[in-house]
């Protein structure tokens, strides 16, 4: 019954606002979604382009909905769309309920994460706000976490450096929030994987063109721990 965790599976969700051949982020998540295909196979592959087609924004109703759903504790998925009422509801929880399977069935779930102002793209915000439905993520009997197996790769690509060390490490409310987000959902710290492509901009900004050695070191090393990561067994059991 899991034998989806155990590595057959891959959600991969893409949000930067450029097509392949100017996006980092894309470059390199289609590099892991290649190895990957490569050693299991093509079956389980999911892939949803946030930026190209958006996630609606949460509406009145899905906030409504929500509301009733948390009154009654934690509801199993099917069973919430007895508690929708009325058209808008209704509609919302078709909108929702799909993304939410997406993501309990992935046994591997890589995002491309463009440093959007400092922060993740408002694409993949509408994702999260709309996915994070009330215990939509436990298990509706034992209240465990479902996420806990599953593996989570999150390439960043951003414009400056915002590593540790350096001016504008503070400056970072991309890595911290999509840290805290997944480890609160349930995913295990061990299975929470970053990788970073800095200074993507250092060859068109002429105040950063100095760094441009520093940019391609960066991305050759985020190439290679994205092959790393793509050859790797996913999903390990926390401890
Ligand atoms: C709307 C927008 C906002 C950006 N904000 C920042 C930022 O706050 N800090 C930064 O270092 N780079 C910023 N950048 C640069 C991108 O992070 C950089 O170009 C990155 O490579 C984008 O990912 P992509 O190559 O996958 O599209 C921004 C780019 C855009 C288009």
């Amino acid at each position: 019954m899991h034998s989806h965790r155990q590595g057959t599976s891959l959600l991969h969700l893409d949000a930067s606002a450029s097509g392949r051949g100017d996006s980092v982020t894309r470059r390199l998540t289609a590099r892991y979604a290649d190895i990957w295909r490569g050693l299991h196979g093509p079956a389980g592959y999911r892939y949803r382009d946030l930026a190209a087609q958006p996630v609606p924004l949460v509406s009145p109703a899905f906030v409504s909905l929500g509301i009733r759903v948390e009154r009654h504790g934690t509801v199993p998925l099917p069973k919430v769309a007895e508690l929708a009422e009325g058209p808008a509801e209704e509609h919302e929880w078709a909108l929702t309920l799909p993304l939410i399977t997406e993501l309990r069935a992935a046994g591997t779930v890589l995002m491309g994460v463009p440093m959007y102002n400092f922060s993740v793209p408002a694409s993949l915000k509408a994702w999260i706000d709309r996915v994070t439905f009330p215990g939509a993520f436990l298990d509706d009997g034992t209240g465990d976490r479902l996420l806990r197996r599953t593996k989570v790769v999150v390439v960043t690509a951003r414009g400056g450096c915002y590593a540790p060390g350096t001016p504008r490490e503070d400056f970072d409310f991309q890595t911290p929030y999509l840290r805290a987000y997944f480890t609160d959902l349930g995913v295990a710290p061990g299975n929470l994987h970053f990788v970073h492509a800095e200074m993507t901009r250092a060859a068109d900004v002429p105040a950063l063109a100095r760094f441009t050695p520093l940019a391609a070191d960066s991305l050759a090393a985020a190439r290679t721990a994205v092959s790393d990561l793509a050859g790797e067994r996913a999903g390990r059991t926390p401890r």
